[in-house]
């Protein structure tokens, strides 16, 4: 087995830095020839200020989980939560707006009243023409999301803010050469809303603006360009990027030339109609990658002034030529490492040698495994001095850790086998939002990660939300396999079961290997597609190794 050694800090204080209950409290590693056989699951447990340790030894599958369609009822999740020594709110059941539901209570963001609590996260669906404008998936997709009955809309989609930032070539794209599409998105969403609850008058929409950075892939689908704010010795080694190559890193005068093009999207979302725009800085994306770029000399990187003064000027721009434009941003809250692609449980990719470890944003130095929320929470108290106005806090990535980013029982094909019970991954998600909401309770919060609590969503959501976890609760898989999941909670307070997301994850596969996006095993128009059978045939030669 070579060379062992054992570490164990029991750090019985907890870590300031991480704020009252959010803390880990001890930390086991093994080391084995370097790398890490083990590792260590925390958990928020509330007032007690302490975490606890779940060791999961190599092997885990995720038939070692308890699915929640097995749970027969809140008690049994509340029973699993316990197991698993997670605190999180779980009411007894889902109550409709007629009965009070805190999900379906108005809120004010910058002077417009958002009708309830729930929001819809971006997703693309790598399915735009190639000159940015929608397509009649991209088209279907916006009207479902009009449908759906959640009164926030957190931009809809990723739009590039220029052809060579797109994700993938099927990108949408927020330059002036789609201001056409754009409108049609956005009039789409709107029309089908209106069809379905009579106004608009409290609906906010907002677009998402961002730059690909390291996930470029603006030419062909499966050929990566990347742009990078630095090398990252993890990602660069995991994406096969040449450490000596300079000429993709960003140069300064290139990103004066970003910034101006940032504000020219924000400009067009603006005269198209939108009430907002995100300036996203999550998920490995540039704008999220630059908040960890230590190692970049000059005025972008740095200390933290530097690595958020690209975000942040992008922000004043905005705010000052288009003071009545709302600014949200995506952020990615908190990170781990990046995982190595397997088959086999999820491991971290050794960093023995990069401590302490100055590439992450939201990790811990000494123990990148752990997230440190002080740089976050200083981020969002200065978002919201630079006149931010909303946040919505994600976390990781969904290429380097998806199980963080998307907890989820069944991995993507570029994932691995979950490392952790996905609901802990739900729980530090939420837990990470509240202690954001304690530290700086002024600025509305939508949370992520819910969509794995499946038949409990709403049960866990109203009880956040009415407990002041969160303001808006985002809903992002679910409304994918589920449309009308919002409306039906708060007209019903009860779900069609056969439409509740499964975590599959082949809306995620399917874009990792050059198709369009969706949900193929449960919405029929998607099942329908050649690409499902794709997708199964992928899974299946997975599957057998
Ligand atoms: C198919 C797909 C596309 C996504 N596209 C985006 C995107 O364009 N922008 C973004 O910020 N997040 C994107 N996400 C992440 C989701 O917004 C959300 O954070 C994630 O799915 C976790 O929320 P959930 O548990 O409710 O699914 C995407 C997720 C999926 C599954
Ligand atoms: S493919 Fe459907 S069921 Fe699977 S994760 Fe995506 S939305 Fe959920």
């Amino acid at each position: 087995m070579g060379e062992f050694s054992l570490i164990l800090f029991a750090c019985v204080g907890g870590d300031a830095s991480l704020g009252k209950r959010f803390r880990p409290i001890a930390t086991f590693y093994v080391f084995c020839n370097s790398s890490y056989e083990s590792y260590l699951h925390f958990a928020n447990v509330g007032t007690g200020s302490f975490s606890r340790i779940l060791f999961r030894p190599r092997g885990n599958m995720s038939s070692d989980y308890v699915k929640i369609a097995r749970l027969n009822d809140v008690h049994a999740l509340r029973e699993r939560l316990e197991e698993l020594d997670l605190e999180l709110p779980v009411d007894n059941e889902a109550l409709t707006a007629s009965a009070g539901s805190p999900l379906a209570q108005p809120i004010e963001v910058d002077g417009v009243t958002v009708g309830n609590r729930w929001c819809i996260h971006p997703m693309e669906g790598w399915d735009a023409n190639r000159d940015g404008s929608p397509t009649e998936y991209t088209l279907r997709r916006w009207r479902n999301f009009g449908l759906s009955g959640a009164k926030l809309i957190w931009g809809g989609e990723a739009a590039a803010v220029q052809p060579d930032g797109r994700a993938n070539p099927n990108q949408t794209l927020a330059t002036p050469e789609n201001e056409a599409g754009l409108r049609q998105l956005l009039a789409t969403l709107n029309d089908a809303h209106a069809e379905s609850f009579g106004s608009t008058d409290d609906l906010l929409v907002g677009l998402q603006l961002t730059h690909s950075g390291r996930f470029c892939r603006p030419n062909d689908k499966v050929r990566w360009e990347p742009r990078i704010a630095y090398h990252h010795p993890l990602l660069d080694e995991k994406y096969g990027i040449d450490p000596e190559d300079d000429s993709i890193v960003w140069t300064d005068d290139d990103l004066h030339r970003l910034i101006d093009t940032y504000v020219e999207s924000a400009r067009l979302a603006q005269k198209v109609g939108f009430r907002f725009v995100d300036v996203k800085a999550c998920h490995g994306y540039l704008l999220h990658e630059f908040l960890s770029a230590r190692s970049r000399l000059g005025p972008f990187g740095g200390d933290f002034e530097g690595r958020t003064r690209l975000l942040k000027t992008i922000i004043d721009r905005i705010r000052e030529e288009m003071p009545d434009l709302i600014v949200g941003v995506r952020l990615s809250f908190f990170d781990t490492v990046p995982f190595k692609t397997s088959t086999e449980t999820g491991r971290p990719m050794d960093f023995s040698d990069h401590l302490p470890y100055r590439h992450g944003f939201g990790v811990d130095e000494s123990d990148p495994l752990q997230p440190d929320l002080a740089e976050p929470l200083r981020l969002v108290a200065e978002l919201k001095e630079a006149g931010v106005a909303l946040v919505n806090l994600s976390c990781g990535s969904p290429y380097s850790n998806p199980h963080v980013q998307r907890p989820a029982i069944f991995p993507p094909s570029d994932g691995y086998q979950p490392p952790e019970d996905p609901l802990v991954g739900v729980a530090r998600q939420i837990n990470a939002v509240r202690e954001c909401k304690n530290a700086l309770p002024e600025i509305p919060l939508v949370g992520t990660g819910y969509t794995y609590l499946q038949d409990y969503l709403p049960h866990v959501a109203q009880a956040a939300v009415r407990e002041g976890w969160v303001d808006f609760v985002g809903l992002g898989r679910m409304v994918l396999s589920y449309p009308r999941f919002p409306a039906d909670v708060l007209e019903q307070g009860a779900l069609q079961r056969r439409s509740i997301c499964r975590t599959f994850s082949d809306c995620t596969t399917a874009p990792r290997n050059g198709m369009l996006s969706g949900c193929f095993p449960l919405d029929s128009f998607y099942k329908e597609l050649p690409e499902a059978a794709r997708v199964k045939q992928i899974k299946k030669d997975l599957a057998s190794g």
